[in-house]
């Protein structure tokens, strides 16, 4: 078990990562006013876990588990309950869940009585190694990712693999594609993940590999919080072409959209001949590894609509984030017509 910490301007959080790290730092949180959110799914695994931990009488808003549930009318629904069991400003709102749940917790701690404190205690690979790290919370509206949201750092995250026991083999996947996207972006995880492809999926691989994942993440975090150098924007390799077919199909998850996107925009590299090679092979071994058939989509031209609206454009052009060799991504900015080209021109290749 380590500790990994981020300092920002205003906080310090902690993340306590590997085997063992829910008993030895969950009973800690008890003795505070706690307000726990959860999903359906998770609650319907852990609830006895969480009783047990945190008491039978703590406060819990348990939501639909999936996407859909990631809308302003769940945050305020959390926001009203939170009123309505009268939790004061030195209370503790516990996100217990994947993803969908920490940004959506996030916000809402960060919006109630103008900010109240956060431990996230993700239960998904994604979760421990990508979203509950880092501060950036979210619920989507209008057909528009993570467009409302705030960053918020939490005090604590408490990162135990124990809850990957439980974690379907598909969001297995899901969570490897943000692993995957660490890959292209450092070369230690990605010696890591050549050295290991038979065993991607294999626990003790993962239990490793968080670490240095989480690790990445925090040095970005505590050198660019709020995405203003450049360096955190490189976190969304993938996910313009990810976000943007998530809102046009939305059938997939969101990891499966995040390694598709991350397909789709390395051979945009490739044919702009930013990123060649046995290093773009090795990216979509991988990538093929993780999600075996990359989907070609009917219309997905409509799919460039939707990523000039990403908020990573700052201009009318396209932002993607694309590896370029070991340990290095390139930020390009195309045109919207461009870009539509180049998905038809992937997806027709994909279907032969
Ligand atoms: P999710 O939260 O929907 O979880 C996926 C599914 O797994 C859900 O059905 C959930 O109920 C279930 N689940 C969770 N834990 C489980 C467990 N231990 N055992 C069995 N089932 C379990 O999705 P996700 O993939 O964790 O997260 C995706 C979300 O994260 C997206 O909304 C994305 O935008 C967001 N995200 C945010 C950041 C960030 O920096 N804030 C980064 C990446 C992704
Ligand atoms: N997942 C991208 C980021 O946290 O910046």
């Amino acid at each position: 078990m380590q500790d990994i910490t981020i300092k920002t301007a205003t906080v310090e959080s902690v993340i306590h990562c590997g085997a063992g790290a829910f008993d030895k730092y969950a009973p800690e949180l008890k003795n505070r006013q706690l307000f726990i959110i959860t999903d359906s799914t998770v609650d319907k695994l852990y609830a006895d876990l969480l009783n047990s931990t945190f008491g039978e009488n703590a406060p819990k808003f348990v939501f639909k588990a999936g996407e859909k549930s990631k809308n302003t009318r769940t945050l305020l629904a959390i926001l009203q309950k939170m009123l309505e069991c009268g939790m004061r400003r030195n209370c503790l709102v516990i996100a217990f869940g994947g993803g969908v749940v920490g940004d959506i917790a996030g916000l809402a701690a960060a919006l109630y009585m103008r900010g109240v404190h956060l431990v996230q205690i993700p239960t998904t690979l994604l979760a421990q190694v990508d979203s509950s790290v880092g501060g950036k919370t979210a619920v989507d509206m209008c057909n528009v990712k993570n467009v409302i949201g705030i960053f918020y750092q939490p005090q604590e995250v408490i990162a135990d693999p124990r809850f990957l026991s439980t974690l379907p083999k598909r969001e297995i996947r899901c969570g490897l594609g943000e692993i995957i996207k660490h890959g292209a972006l450092n070369s230690e995880i990605f010696k890591k993940l050549k050295a290991n492809e038979r065993k991607l999926t294999k626990l003790e691989f993962l239990e490793d590999i968080i670490y240095y994942n989480i690790a990445h993440k925090a040095n970005v975090v505590t050198e660019d919080e709020k995405e203003t150098t450049g360096l955190r924007k490189t976190l969304n390799l993938g996910h313009t072409t990810g976000h943007a077919l998530e809102l046009l199909y939305g059938k997939l998850s969101h990891g499966e959209y995040v390694l598709t996107g991350m397909y789709y925009e390395l051979q945009i590299a490739r044919n702009l001949g930013i990123c060649g090679g046995q290093y773009a092979k090795s990216i979509e071994k991988l990538i093929l590894k993780v999600l075996k058939k990359v989907p070609s989509f009917d219309g997905i031209e409509k799919a460039a609509e939707l990523a000039l609206h990403d908020k990573k454009n700052d201009t009318e052009l396209i932002s993607i984030i694309v590896p370029k060799c070991e340990g290095e991504s390139a930020e390009i900015k195309i045109k919207k017509d461009e870009y539509a080209k180049y998905l038809k021109q992937i997806s027709d290749d994909l279907r032969g």
